[in-house]
């Protein structure tokens, strides 16, 4: 077969290298990849956004499957595209990408099929909005989220009354987050640990694929402001074999029966985050994709070729056999560069990559890389992911951190308690 892979980070230099694994894989291209992704196949330097183009590509090169990592061409409708030109791509129509570009079609969508998640006001207007909050509606602190893309930013947890005005007003009349914040949804605060969930669904169906839990703060003991991900680990130690038949029972199905019951079957990874409250597992958010550090700890978990299994997923053809798992953990550390989440330095030359690579059981994924002549260097504000796999945790851990301690360039940081966590919770 030959595939397509659309995106240039950290999670599709991961994709990349599961289907590289693959035997049945004939030819891989990527668009527009990345200097770590071209080590491993073919990339194609077209706009993702230029559909037509994208098109035109598969087209040229007899391309058999197309698999998007992000978020942002299929909520464009990437999938319908592809769909209406009779080839196959492995990810959700824009009707069914709803669920993670906007909260307030998710949250309704939740409240229809009787899927937990936190108790929620959907806005149109500020007026609505600042009601809410100065009634303390769902008490304090109170959640006040953008309704479209805001690139993990739209999110505010407000600890009174005050802050949760100054969100709202951020959001609808400073217009912070451009159109993202015409509609707000405010939401309950749920309390608990947080894991995420990841499945293969083929419109009918869902497979889960593994579980990871992440570190969205710059700095060490989640200080700093949210970034896309400083890191993860997988799978998570929270989620036993009862937890994760709940979750496919209170959340999952209903959600895979209640997209193809609206007509918008579900086709594509689906990534659930979680919040493990007091009474029950509950949805906090989904995203129509893998995350980006997640899915570079949770593509090694799969113990069988991932080829088929898309393909399974693209078709509606996936078996109710799960999909195999191995017993290694995985843990992530992402180098972000100076200004990392404010702004981002760009340029460094990056040093140390192959020596981290020379280690046994050490992984480095490519994102924020490029080459200026024969010099790698830095270009964006997460640069590499360098994961350690061991038996447990502990080894995990110390195989992470000596890859990298290899590496440097100028400016580099990185946390330094990724994957602590897991550890906490092992018994
Ligand atoms: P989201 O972009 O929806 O994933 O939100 C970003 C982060 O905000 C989540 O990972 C949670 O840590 C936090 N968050 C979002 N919604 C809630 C909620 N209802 N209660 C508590 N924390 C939340
Ligand atoms: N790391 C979070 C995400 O990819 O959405």
């Amino acid at each position: 077969m030959r595939v397509l892979v659309i995106g240039g980070g950290g999670r599709e230099h991961a994709l990349v290298a599961r289907l590289d694994a693959d035997r049945d894989v004939g030819e891989l291209l990527v668009v527009p990849g990345n200097p770590g992704i071209a080590r491993l196949a073919r990339t194609v330097s077209v706009d993702t956004g230029d559909l037509d183009g994208v098109l035109a590509l598969t087209d040229r090169e007899q391309i058999d499957l197309t698999v998007v990592g992000p978020e942002l061409p299929l909520s464009r409708g990437i999938a319908d595209r592809f769909a209406s030109e009779g080839r196959l791509l492995f990810g959700p129509t824009a009707a069914a990408a709803r669920l993670e570009s906007s909260k307030t079609f998710a949250k309704a969508f939740m409240a229809r099929h009787g899927v937990p998640t936190a108790r929620f006001r959907a806005c149109d207007s500020i007026d609505e909005a600042f009601a809410s909050v100065r009634t303390d509606e769902f008490g304090l602190p109170v959640v006040v989220k953008a309704d479209g893309l805001a690139a993990g930013k739209g999110v505010v947890i407000a600890e009174d009354r005050a802050a949760a005005e100054r969100a709202v007003a951020d959001a609808m009349r400073e217009r912070k987050f451009g159109a993202a914040g015409d509609r707000i949804v405010i939401e309950e605060c749920l309390r608990g640990p947080e894991v995420s969930f990841f499945l293969v669904c083929d419109g009918a169906r869902a497979v889960p694929i593994g579980t990871a839990q992440d570190h969205k703060r710059v700095f060490d003991e989640d200080r700093g402001p949210n970034t896309g991900g400083m890191g993860a680990f997988a799978p998570s130690p929270l989620v036993d074999a009862a937890l994760e038949a709940r979750i496919m029972r209170e959340i999952v199905e209903p959600v895979i029966a209640g997209m193809a019951a609206e007509g918008h079957p579900f086709r594509g990874f689906l990534y659930a985050g979680l919040m493990l409250t007091a009474s029950g597992p509950k949805v906090i958010e989904f995203n129509v994709r893998l995350g980006d550090p997640e899915a570079q700890v949770v593509l090694p978990l799969i113990d069988e070729p991932l080829l088929p299994l898309l393909v399974a997923g693209a078709t509606g053809a996936l078996g109710d056999t799960p999909v195999r798992l191995g017993s290694e953990c995985f843990t992530g550390v992402v180098l972000a560069s100076r200004g990392y989440p404010e702004s981002s330095e760009s340029n460094q030359p990056i040093t140390g990559i192959d020596r981290a690579e020379a280690i046994p059981g050490v992984a480095v994924y490519h994102a924020g890389t490029s080459r200026r002549g024969g010099q790698l260097v830095t270009a964006g504000g997460r640069v590499l992911t360098v994961v350690g796999r061991g038996g447990d945790f502990a080894e995990a851990i110390a195989r992470a951190y000596a890859g990298v301690f290899q590496i440097s360039f100028k400016g580099m940081h990185y946390r330094h308690d990724i994957g602590r966590r897991a550890l906490e919770s092992e018994v």
